[in-house]
Formats: C-alpha cells, sequence, structure tokens
C-alpha cells in the first residue's frame, strides 16, 4: 500500500465488522511509522495472532506489536481508561514496550462506569444487541457537550465536579429506565484519581503529532473498528454503532484533513458476518451458516457472541467502495471456504421482483430484498501454504476475481490465515 506517492493509508472493514483489520493492520504497520485510531472504543475487538500468541486489542492500535511503530489513540475514539491500561497491563507482562510510543488524544472522551450501566440497563440497547461497552451512551454524552475528555484529567478537581454533575443525571437516567443500579460517585472519583496519573502523561495533542509525521515523509495508517454498514450514517441504521466507521471518519477521528489521505484500504472477508441484531441479506441456511462460524471461529472477540455467517454480499461491498472511496481491497479468510464444494456469491438484490442495484436506505426495505446468488465451484484444497497468487488453485483465483469484478476496486491482499506470513501480496 505505501510507496513514495503514498504516506498515508487508511484501513476500514467494508461489511460490519471482524473482517481481519487487525491482522491486516499488523502486517501493514511492519512498513509504517505511526499507527492510528480514529473512531469507536472497547466494542472493538482486533485479533492479531503471532506465532502461538494470540493477542486480543480493544483500544490500543493493532500497531503496537511493532516495536518500532508509534501508535496514538485519536479524539474520534471514545476512550475506556481501564480496559485501555488493562490491555496495556497485558502488552507488557507479554514483553510489548510502549515506553514513549504511545499517546492517546486529549480531545479523546472518556467512556465512565456510568455509560456502560446506562448501555446495559437500555431497551434500545437490547434491541440493537450492542456490546454493552457503553460506546452509544458516552458519543451521546460527546454530541450533548456533556463528555469528560482526556484532556480535563489534567485538572483533576474541576473534573472530579463534572463527575458529579454527570453521575448524578445517569442515575436520574437509571431511575427512568427502571434499573436497579446506580452508579457511584465515590468509584468514579477513584477510578479517576487513580487512573489520572498514568494517563495524564500519554495525553497528546494527536493529530499535531499526525500532522508532523507527515510533514517529515513518514509513513501513517489510520486504523478504522467496526465496517462500513455499522456507519452511524452510511450503515444499516438503527442497528449500527455511534460512530462514522467510514473512511470519511478517519480524517476527523485523527485530527487531520482528509487531502492528507492517499489511499483506502477495505477489508472484506471472503464471505459476510455481522454480530448483533439488524439485517443480514445474504445469511445462510442454518447448516452452511453454522459450518462457517465452526471453520472461521465465528465468535465476537468482544463478547464471545456467536456470529451470523453469510455469503460474500457484493451490493454490501459495492457500496463500501463508493462510500469510502476505496482504493484496494484485502481479501480475508478464503481458507475458510477450503472445504465448500460449490460457494454462493450474492451479486445483487431483487426487491418486490424488479433489481435492487443499491443499498436502501431504511432497514425496512433492506429487510425486503431477496438476493441474486450465482454459485462458484469451491476449490477443495487447503490454501493456508498460499504466498503468491500463482500458488492459488485456478477455482480460488476465478473467485477472487469474481468479487473483484462485482465489487468494483482490485484486491492488493488476500490473507489465507491467522498468522502474519499467511497473505498474498497482489
Ligand atoms: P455498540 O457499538 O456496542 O453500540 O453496538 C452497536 C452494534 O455494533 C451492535 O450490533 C454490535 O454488535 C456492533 N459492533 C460494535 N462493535 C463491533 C465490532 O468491533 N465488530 C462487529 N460488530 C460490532
Ligand atoms: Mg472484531
Amino acid at each position: 500500500m505505501f510507496d513514495p506517492k503514498t504516506h498515508c493509508v487508511v484501513v476500514v472493514g467494508a461489511q460490519w465488522g471482524d473482517e481481519g483489520k487487525g491482522k491486516l493492520v499488523d502486517v501493514l504497520a511492519e512498513r509504517a511509522d505511526v499507527v492510528v485510531r480514529y473512531q469507536g472504543g472497547a466494542n472493538a475487538g482486533h485479533t492479531v495472532v503471532i506465532g502461538e500468541e494470540q493477542f486480543v486489542l480493544h483500544q490500543i492500535p493493532s500497531g503496537i506489536l511493532h516495536q518500532g511503530c508509534t501508535c496514538l489513540v485519536g479524539n474520534g475514539v471514545v476512550l475506556d481508561p481501564e480496559t485501555f491500561f488493562t490491555e496495556l497491563d497485558r502488552l507488557h507482562d507479554r514483553g510489548v514496550t510502549t515506553s514513549g510510543r504511545l499517546f492517546v488524544s486529549d480531545r479523546a472522551h472518556l467512556v465512565m462506569p456510568y455509560h456502560k450501566l446506562l448501555d446495559a440497563a437500555s431497551e434500545k440497547s437490547q434491541q440493537l444487541g450492542t456490546t454493552g461497552r457503553g460506546i452509544g451512551p458516552t458519543y451521546e454524552d460527546k454530541y450533548g457537550r456533556r463528555g469528560i475528555r482526556v484532556g480535563d484529567l489534567r485538572h483533576l478537581e474541576g473534573a472530579c465536579d463534572l463527575l458529579a454533575s454527570r453521575v448524578e443525571r445517569a442515575n436520574q437516567l437509571l431511575a427512568v429506565m427502571g434499573a436497579a443500579e446506580r452508579a457511584s460517585l465515590p468509584q468514579h472519583i477513584e477510578l479517576l484519581e487513580r487512573l489520572a496519573p498514568r494517563l495524564v502523561p500519554l495525553a497528546s495533542d494527536t493529530g499535531l503529532l499526525v500532522h508532523r509525521a507527515l510533514r517529515d515523509g513518514r509513513r501513517v495508517l489510520l486504523e478504522g473498528a467496526q465496517g462500513a454498514l455499522l456507519d452511524v450514517d452510511h450503515g444499516t441504521y438503527p442497528f449500527v454503532t455511534s460512530s462514522n466507521t467510514t473512511a470519511g471518519g478517519a480524517a476527523v477521528g485523527a485530527g487531520i484533513g482528509p487531502t492528507a489521505v492517499d489511499g483506502v484500504l477495505g477489508v472484506v472477508k471472503a464471505y459476510t458476518t455481522r454480530v448483533g441484531n439488524g439485517p443480514l441479506p445474504t445469511e445462510a441456511t442454518a447448516g452452511a451458516g453454522e459450518e462457517l462460524r465452526r471453520l472461521g471461529g465465528e465468535f465476537g472477540a468482544t463478547t464471545g457472541r456467536p456470529r451470523r455467517c453469510g455469503w460474500f454480499d457484493a451490493t454490501v461491498v459495492r457500496y463500501s467502495v463508493r462510500v469510502n472511496g476505496l482504493t484496494g481491497l484485502a481479501v480475508t479468510k478464503l481458507d475458510v471456504l477450503d472445504t465448500f464444494s460449490e460457494i454462493p456469491v450474492g451479486t445483487a438484490y431483487e426487491m418486490d421482483g424488479g433489481d435492487c442495484e443499491e443499498m436502501p436506505a431504511e432497514v425496512r426495505m433492506l429487510e425486503r430484498v431477496k438476493p441474486r446468488y450465482e454459485v462458484l465451484p469451491g476449490w477443495r484444497k487447503p490454501l493456508a501454504g498460499a504466498r503468491r497468487l500463482a500458488d492459488l488453485p485456478p477455482e480460488a483465483r476465478a473467485y477472487l476475481d469474481r468479487l473483484q469484478d462485482l465489487a468494483g476496486a482490485p484486491i492488493r491482499y488476500v490473507s489465507v490465515g491467522t498468522r502474519r506470513d499467511q497473505i498474498i501480496e497482489v
């Protein structure tokens, strides 16, 4: 992805999340100087496998596993400080040193325990099947101009005053919702007093750091979380997350201008999954779905929930290419399809007997579409050892060619396993 003219690359999920962005970012980070997370929070779960070790990162950019990489948590992220430090300690335990190369935007909003209580008590959250990490309530407070930001911790007394009014408000809401639990102000104050001394030294104007890195000719990777169909504007609203997961959100959430971005890589699974509720037009029948889930290990990295599984949906990815301005695709988990003798691909939608070429805005309409399938022959050979396109059986090549044609963006990477080396650069 990086070349003399491409210094700033965005990596986004082009479906419903869990496409394997963690692995792609880890692979690309080898050539990057800076990796920035720009939206979402601990709802994300980015899995990276190195040798026999598996790392699941929720808050810290996946570039952290490369010693030479500076990692930034951007202003667009909602930061759960407790999860952040738990994750950081675990990395330290496993020998990853982060001193001097991990910074957090002083403009990032903090996820507080009362946000998680509100998420858990909310009927709306239940309907959507949120991750329960307090993401929605924290973004609500951000836009409601009631948020507490990382930079506020520089003046702890003032931050504790803010807390008092926020906890009181949260408890009023919890009472209205009929929830039994209440947020405790002393516990919140204790949390901030405990974590501020660790967090404040990491607080920085991260947008400025990115700006300077680019000015000095360094390579910057902007790491998205979730996927385009979970974008609060472009996704299957209201079954979406609370941030802009699409590439436009990268500039805002990292604190740079959109003209700084040189390329956008969309990560897609060779099939489709979704965790949580909402439409999934190419959802497979129970048997095939179960098989995909088993072979692909499709269980949520954050909540452990079984993911819903289905076939590649070209309408979704074509839409994603458009709304993200994708300049390339990375197809992941192709090896999961190794044993299937026939692989359906959703090429287009029909609605009420006619064509439906674009993603409808309303879920009510999306629930009515019927995917049109093309059935491609499987390759029935293990792909795990392939390192070049030429190593792939003709059926796998044909499958990728068809995906690329339907999606309308060039495939740049193909992943054939969880390990770092199991990648084909096209
Ligand atoms: P929230 O982001 O926790 O508010 O959840 C809203 C919706 O987004 C739910 O359907 C979640 O399952 C989904 N979601 C949030 N984060 C991820 C993720 O990282 N991968 C996949 N789905 C996610
Ligand atoms: Mg995930």
